[in-house]
């Protein structure tokens, strides 16, 4: 199996845990993780979440680092490079196919955040009620052509960054970008600690009530564990096939994992001191940082400061996840088809922003378009979060606890043998048995039970 050898890789550790972290560390922490912490009784998800990153998030995303260094190429090219003649580059296919789905709507919600930057730094939210700010986000979710135009954008700065390559792309950006997201959020998070009454918040996340879980609940944190990991899908399988052979697999994935719950639950110190501060529901949902906080940032002194700052800080966070998926699509389409990057970029940003519109309509002139009893939006959600990218996990566990052979995983996982990976007993157990019958059980339970 030969690895091409002209591709371009990452240069520095620094850089592969920032595009790593940065593909991680998303709107799945920032205004996902809060919402269903908050719709699903706060401390209990959180301690199920926790739960899901250390037994299913850390293996699975060393087994991706492993697939795709291994491989060499995109997500499909790895597969067959790994298992040629058989038809395990399914999973790479499905891989592509999320990514799109991922994209489409995470696009939408990600041009939400640039409208609410141009709100904070013009109008600022200062002289506005309650009823107006929510208005406000409710008309400008119906009008037909404003936020597909900030989607556009979206996909623009997306593109411009994924067509620079590895190096003078994705992770100058990252290591420019992720220290400047980890600042704002410190900043935001002292703040909000310090409003009155912030115990109150901190106590939602942080005692759990297992009066509210369900078996919902366990997908639930599952999906986002996945989610917001990037895992099941091939981001980080892609990313890993830019690492170098020295590159210590198992470290990095823990140290993601640890970063990207880090920050969840820094999100989670933001948001909710805040909302129990002015007496304002947790559970609101897709609104809660984009009406919440907004009336929040009217009542405190400089909230138009910290309006900016988090709404940057948003923006951030979701440009250095979207340039990850839309790297996915763009390996996989360069390598395969053999055309440029550039074309490849594209060609894959313009038939992804053609999906996005859909997503983006569902909150307007497409609301009563349903699927399955959901929106467009929440479909895609739903059929990315809690379907694909699960069963992508599932299937990538399978395939590296029992198609791969012992020796090559231990190989790749010890670069030749040059770590001790003392680790690797218990790891290998977990791909093999643990992780398939976790996710294959928490499936099953809740297409017939849930
Ligand atoms: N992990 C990102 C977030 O939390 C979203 C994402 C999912 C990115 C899948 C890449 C792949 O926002």
């Amino acid at each position: 199996m030969s690895v091409p050898t002209n591709r371009d890789s990452f240069g520095s550790k620094f850089g592969i845990i920032a595009a790593a972290a940065g593909s991680a560390v998303g709107l799945g922490n920032i205004w996902k993780f809060p919402y269903i912490t908050g719709q699903n009784g706060g401390g209990a998800f959180l301690l199920i979440y926790l739960f899901f990153v250390l037994l299913l998030g850390v293996p699975v995303m060393i087994s991706e680092f492993t697939i795709g260094r291994r491989g060499g190429r995109n997500v499909f090219g790895s597969f067959k490079a790994l298992a040629p003649g058989s038809p395990w580059y399914f999973v790479g296919i499905m891989g592509v196919v999320a990514a799109f789905v991922i994209l489409s709507f995470y696009s939408a919600v990600a041009g939400w955040t640039l409208e609410y930057i141009i709100k904070a730094v013009t109008v600022g939210f200062s002289n506005q009620s309650t009823s107006e700010l929510g208005d406000a986000f409710t008309n400008f979710l119906a009008n037909p052509i404003r936020p597909i135009v900030w989607q556009l954008v979206f996909m623009v700065l997306t593109a411009f960054i994924v067509a620079g390559g590895i190096k003078n792309g994705i992770e100058k950006y990252n290591k420019f970008l992720m220290p400047i997201l980890v600042l704002f959020l410190i900043i935001l998070c002292i703040r909000s600690v310090t409003l009155p009454n912030a115990s109150k918040g901190l106590a939602f996340l942080f005692k759990p009530d297992f009066s509210k879980v369900s078996i919902k609940t366990i997908l639930f944190a599952m999906g986002q564990a996945f989610f917001s990991l990037s895992l099941g899908m091939g981001a980080l399988i892609t990313y890993a096939s830019y690492f170098r052979k020295s590159d210590d697999l198992g470290r990095t994935a823990v140290n993601v994992s640890l970063a990207d719950t880090f920050i969840a639950i820094l999100a989670g110190t933001v948001i909710f001191p805040a909302v129990f501060s002015f007496n304002i529901e947790p559970t609101a949902g897709p609104s809660l940082v984009f009406i919440t906080l907004p009336e929040i940032f009217s009542h405190i002194p400089l909230g138009n400061i910290f309006g900016i700052i988090f709404f940057v800080l948003l923006a951030v966070a979701a440009l250095t996840s979207t340039v990850s998926v839309l790297e996915v699509v763009v390996a996989y389409f360069a390598e395969e088809l053999k055309i440029s990057r550039k074309k490849a970029t594209v060609l894959a940003s313009v038939s992804i922003f053609i999906l996005g519109i859909f997503a983006s309509l569902s909150f307007g002139p497409l609301d009563r378009f349903t699927i399955l009893g959901k929106s467009i939006f929440d479909a895609l959600d739903f059929l990315a979060s809690n379907i694909l990218l699960p069963g992508g996990g599932l299937l990538i566990v399978i395939f590296v606890g029992w198609y791969l052979k012992k020796s090559d995983l231990y190989d790749e996982i010890s670069n030749s043998g040059s770590l001790k990976a003392r680790y690797f007993p218990v790891y290998r157990f977990i791909v093999r048995f643990i992780a398939p019958l976790a996710i294959a059980a928490i499936f099953i339970y809740s297409v017939f039970f849930g």
